[in-house]
């Protein structure tokens, strides 16, 4: 993809840039050249110490919900948003279902109406492909194909972001494009109660703790190394063909569960294994798998890192943060929830694997 000293000069806002995309997307676009990348954050999800550090990006701690925080950002003038704060994710949704309305909806609607005023180069949202695409969509999922009978409010809400893009590019003509990620892995997020399997395999693993496997292990994803997601990004906020649309990034290949638990042990050590529990009615979909067509086609998009290497790299910046890692993670407890992961069967059919 050609498109990377498009950046060179510009001042960039990446909202949510202290998170696991957003941290590697600033550092991306702070080392092409870009003037000024600033980052806003409220830290609610993510650690000071992961912030990238450099003379061109500016960390401003504040809420998207905040005038005063906008204000400021927007003063700047920012050529192009990449709009990446979100209340993260499933879970956290449906146990604060009203906060997650308040910043992924309210809160993308704020940005959308400063991004607007000012006339923005680039409006890029991160959708969500485990959002959008239900059990009626067609795997493997085409953008067309979405659903609106979803399971969780993050999902709902991230759908709504989409709806209020188009309607800034409808009314408006702000130049949006909507990218829906598939599971990101890398380097950057940190472990948590309402963070993604991979991370949070490699903390137990580490740890010293069997895995558990909500189900039997044959479940697939779609996971797509950060550095894949940051490429597409790239490409959405500089392509002319990407507005208006509705794009996958995804690595459009599956991987199962249990291999991906025996390859976090194998590169940790942890002889503990992995433990099953009863599949909850979250993974009903026993596969997820993205069409990035689209992407390959608009973008020139190509996912280059194999899983497997996309996993070793993850388990070095592990090592290499572990300290930082270990003191920021936030469980309930220092032990994975077997028991609890029983319980929780009562939430129907969401299909996003996390633990
Ligand atoms: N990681 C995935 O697998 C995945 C998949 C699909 C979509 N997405 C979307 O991509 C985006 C980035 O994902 P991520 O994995 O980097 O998540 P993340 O949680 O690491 O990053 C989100 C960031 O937003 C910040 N934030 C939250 N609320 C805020 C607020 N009110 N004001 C300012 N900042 C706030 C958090 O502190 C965090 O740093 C999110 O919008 C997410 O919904 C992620």
């Amino acid at each position: 993809m050609n498109v990377l000293n498009e950046y060179e000069g510009e001042t960039v806002l990446i909202t949510g840039g202290a998170g696991c995309v957003g941290s590697n997307l600033s550092r991306k676009i702070a080392e092409l050249g870009a003037e000024k990348v600033i980052i806003l954050d409220n830290l609610s999800s993510a650690y000071e110490w992961n912030i990238p550090q450099n003379d061109n990006i500016q960390f401003i701690k504040g809420d998207i919900l905040d005038d005063n925080a906008l204000k400021r950002v927007f003063k700047e003038k920012p050529g192009y948003v990449f709009h990446l704060a979100a209340h993260f994710a499933n879970q956290n949704s449906v146990d604060n279902p009203e906060k997650d309305l308040m910043v992924n909806g309210i809160g993308i609607l704020k940005v959308l109406q400063y991004a607007q005023l000012i006339g923005v180069k680039r409006f890029v949202y991160s959708s969500s492909g485990c959002g959008v695409y239900g059990l009626d969509s067609k795997m493997p999922f085409e953008e067309h194909d979405i659903s609106i009978s979803l399971h969780t409010p993050y999902q709902v809400t991230k759908l709504l972001g989409e709806l209020y893009t188009n309607y800034f590019h409808n009314l408006y003509d702000v130049p949006v494009v909507n990218a829906r990620f598939f599971n990101v892995f890398g380097p950057g997020e940190v472990p948590g109660k309402y963070r993604n399997v991979i991370p949070n395999f490699f903390y137990w693993s580490m740890t010293g703790n069997a895995l558990p496997i909500t189900g039997d292990g044959s479940e697939t994803r779609d996971w797509t190394y950060v550095e894949d997601i940051v490429a597409g990004l790239l490409a959405m906020g500089i392509k002319e063909e990407a507005i208006g649309e509705a794009i996958n990034l995804g690595s459009a290949k599956d991987h199962r569960v249990i291999d991906m638990a025996n390859t976090v042990n194998e590169l940790t050590g942890n002889e503990k294994g992995i433990r099953y529990a009863p599949r909850r009615n979250w993974d009903a979909k026993t596969k997820l798998l993205s069409s990035i067509e689209k992407a390959e086609k608009l973008l020139d998009y190509k996912p280059r890192m194999s899983f497997n290497d996309g996993l070793k790299k993850t388990y070095e910046w592990f090592v290499n943060n572990w300290d930082n890692i270990e003191r920021s993670a936030e469980f309930d407890s220092k032990e994975p929830k077997y028991v609890k992961l029983k319980q929780m069967s009562s939430n129907k059919n969401i299909n996003c694997l996390r633990v």
